[in-house]
């Protein structure tokens, strides 16, 4: 059993000080998707971002990270523009942007949609599309890459990038989604993009589609809390094979944590006491 990976504890889902290591271990250093250019069509409507540093793809995807000290893209996301540009992203045009929040940490919806064990009691809807014994992660080093069918491995372009954002193009058109942290460790905020180059029955009929997705989501997101918050659980081990996508972004968040940790000398009491 040593060699099996073991999930994050309850506390660093509910921890507000981790939540302050996390903003400077996890997310300065990071290259956040910001979306495809065509989020940034008309000069008239401000569409606030913070960038110190922006990359575009090739094939039209903007990224940007908050800190000089982050690793080049290139680096960061290496082998990710091999998949990116089999997508013209420049030809989806942005359609609609909602936000809301959620009682959640951002890591318990990072773990939910880095693993698709409880998609098929959870999306029937998504499953009957994508039956979910066929899913796969393939990690990278801040990314993964989701496999609904491996047989299939064109179909469908489902990406996690390391630590908050998302990108999904499926069922004729794109979402992007950004879980963004809180002071409030079990606090998140939701924001989605949408794209697509339909017609607007179209576009709605795929809207509708992937809304029920994220709100069967949403729920099990705020559930799953509450038992994180009330000490129902409190850690366990990772499938290796149908749970690797989780056990790969929990890694890179305790590594980047314990680094900071080391780095500032802070006394290992410390962080014994907050978590
Ligand atoms: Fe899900």
């Amino acid at each position: 059993m040593e060699s099996l990976s073991r999930t994050l504890p309850a506390s660093w889902f509910c921890s507000s000080a981790l939540y302050q290591l996390e903003r400077r271990a996890v997310f300065l250093k990071a290259w956040h998707l910001l979306g495809p250019v065509t989020r940034f069509q008309n000069r008239n409507t401000p569409v606030l971002y913070e960038i110190a540093q922006s990359h575009m793809t090739p094939s039209g995807l903007l990224f940007a990270t908050l800190s000089m000290d982050t690793l080049p893209f290139e680096e960061y996301f290496a082998g990710l523009e091999n998949l990116t540009n089999r997508v013209d992203f420049t030809k989806l045009p942005h359609r609609r942007s909602i936000s809301y929040e959620g009682r959640f940490n951002w890591k318990t919806m990072i773990d939910g949609f880095q693993e698709c064990l409880h998609c098929q009691y959870t999306h029937p809807t998504f499953s009957k599309y994508y039956p979910p014994k066929f899913y796969s992660v393939t990690n990278h080093l801040n990314f993964s890459q989701h496999i609904a069918d491996p047989c299939k491995p064109d179909d469908g372009l489902f990406l996690y990038f390391f630590p908050i954002c998302t990108l999904n193009v499926y069922g004729g058109g794109m979402s992007s989604f950004r879980t963004l942290p809180s002071p409030i460790p079990g606090v998140s905020r939701m924001e989605f993009d949408y794209y697509h180059a339909g017609t607007d029955e179209e576009f709605e009929e795929y809207f509708k589609f992937v809304r029920q997705v994220a709100l069967e989501d949403f729920e099990l997101c705020e559930k799953a809390q509450e038992n994180l918050q009330r000490g129902v659980y409190g850690e366990g081990i990772l499938n290796p094979k149908k749970e690797n996508g989780v056990a790969f972004y929990q890694q890179r968040v305790r590594k980047a944590v314990r680094e900071l940790f080391e780095k500032e000398n802070v006394p290992q009491s410390f962080l014994a006491s907050i978590l």
